[in-house]
């Protein structure tokens, strides 16, 4: 594997590729590498000729400077991950060089990015749809593959292809989940004991909340999901949204929209968990 913290030399190395006609799959991550990020590797090197990943922890992504400090980084264990699934490439810069100046760039991704996680995390879209056109700038993969966990990321996303019209699939990846059915999350590594075993309520919730989605309306689901975690007192619930899967629009009548998921953000302790579920 090789492994740059350069831009010039990383353009300089997969250009080479490029033009031999070789297809690049992309995997862009802030490391804190997990068995979700492998399930994206593993299918984009079966896909494409090349497998590159970046592990770089976006600053301007984070509202939350406690959360950025804190923010699990082991870039040797990632290495080692990296190595057995086969990756080809590895982008690992630091922070000035990928910010050399300070950031000005604002992108208007409309009321995609104003609910849910974009309400509760002011900026964070705007950090990652800068660092991820910056990547796709960087890598020109043909393929780019993100999870579904994070599904108004993936939605940005497409979005800022779109816009932008940079020449690349965006690939979505069903969200890996622990055996106990906790989502994965290198945030997951900074609950507690206590805290992990109670964390699977969480998909417990969104599963129920499906189930009673054939005899109840959507304000009903709200209602029966908020009062599941008024019971809890180790959790926070931030939101739970029954939406539908494009715009991400709150959806009161099942036949609002062809696709219509749960969305769910929940505090466990210190940590700060998402996760989703299809209900159509
Ligand atoms: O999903 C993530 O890990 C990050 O938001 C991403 C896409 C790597 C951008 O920093």
């Amino acid at each position: 594997m090789k492994i740059f913290e350069k831009i010039a030399d990383t353009k300089a190395y997969l250009q080479q590729h490029n033009n031999n006609g070789k297809t690049i799959g992309f995997v862009p991550t802030m490391g804190a590498l997990h068995e979700g990020h492998l399930e994206l590797m593993r299918r984009a090197k079966n896909e494409n000729d090349i497998l590159a990943v970046s592990v770089f922890v976006n600053p301007i992504q984070f509202n939350n400077p406690e959360d950025l400090k804190k923010y699990p980084r082991d870039l040797q264990k990632d290495i080692d991950k990296l190595e057995q699934v086969g990756c080809d490439v590895l982008f690992s810069p630091e922070v000035e060089e990928m910010y050399p100046g300070s950031v000005t760039k604002q992108y208007d991704f409309g009321s995609v990015e104003t609910v849910m996680e974009g309400a509760f995390r002011k900026g964070h879209f705007n950090g990652v749809a800068v660092v991820v056109e910056k990547l796709f700038n960087i890598i020109q993969p043909d393929r780019a593959y993100f999870g579904e966990k994070d599904f108004q990321q993936l939605a940005i996303i497409k979005r800022l292809v779109e816009m932008k019209n940079i020449p690349v699939r965006i690939i979505p990846c069903p969200i890996v989940r622990e055996k106990d059915g906790l989502a994965m999350s290198s945030r997951n590594s900074r609950l507690n004991e206590q805290e992990r075993s109670i964390a699977p309520f969480i998909y417990q919730t969104l599963v129920k909340s499906k189930e009673k989605s054939k005899n109840m309306t959507p304000d009903e689901i709200r209602f029966m999901v908020e009062n599941m975690f008024a019971d809890q007192k180790e959790f926070r619930l931030e939101y739970f949204e029954v939406a539908d899967d494009v715009q991400l629009h709150p959806v009161y009548d099942w036949s609002e929209s062809k696709g219509v998921m749960g969305f769910i953000a929940v505090h466990l302790g210190n940590i700060r968990l998402i996760d989703n579920i299809r209900f159509i």
